[in-house]
């Protein structure tokens, strides 16, 4: 059985992170989606509405399970016993941040290895923040995350 866990901020889950959860939970036995916990980034939606928006786009899918984690992902990685983590990358610009987290995470987790899944072609452009940026000037986001997710998020902006 491999156990892969997807970290990440979430904040909100995309239309590009929903592709890589159906082709990872696809791929391993058991998925779990982990939200990151880390008041220092000042979310614009906090860890409980990220972990719901999360468990409403998995809610189909039987493998997958959702959390949250706050503190390095390494000791996260060890306490749950994960044999993977895996990561979307989706273009070259990703690859250095992500090849410097996946070595530094083997270092201090060596039991589990990093997964990279190439981003869909149709996604590789799309990220959170440009998410929230079109939100906030009420562009049209009906692309970019599924209809329930973006009345949230243009709620969110509404609200203040
Ligand atoms: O969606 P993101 O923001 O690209 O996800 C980044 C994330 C959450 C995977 C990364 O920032 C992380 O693992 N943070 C936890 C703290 C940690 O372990 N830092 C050291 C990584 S080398």
């Amino acid at each position: 059985m491999a156990h892969a866990v997807y970290p990440g901020s979430f904040d909100p889950v995309t239309n590009g992170h929903i592709d890589i959860i159906h082709r990872a939970a696809h791929i391993f036995d058991t998925l779990t989606v982990s939200v990151l916990s880390n008041k220092a980034k000042s979310p614009l939606f906090s860890t409980d509405e990220r972990v719901n928006m999360l468990k409403d786009v998995c809610q189909d899918l039987p493998n997958v399970k959702v959390d949250s984690f706050s503190g390095l992902l390494a000791d996260y990685v060890k306490k749950n016993g994960y044999d993977v983590v895996i990561r979307g990358l989706r273009a070259i610009t990703d690859f250095e941040y992500e090849l410097q987290m996946a070595q530094t995470n083997r270092k201090m987790a060596p039991e589990a290895d990093t997964v990279f899944l190439t981003t869909s072609l149709e996604y590789a452009y799309l990220s959170s923040t440009t998410v929230r940026e079109v939100a906030a000037f009420g562009g049209d986001i009906s692309l970019f995350v599924p209809d329930r997710i973006a009345d949230q998020i243009y709620e969110k902006f509404r609200k203040g």
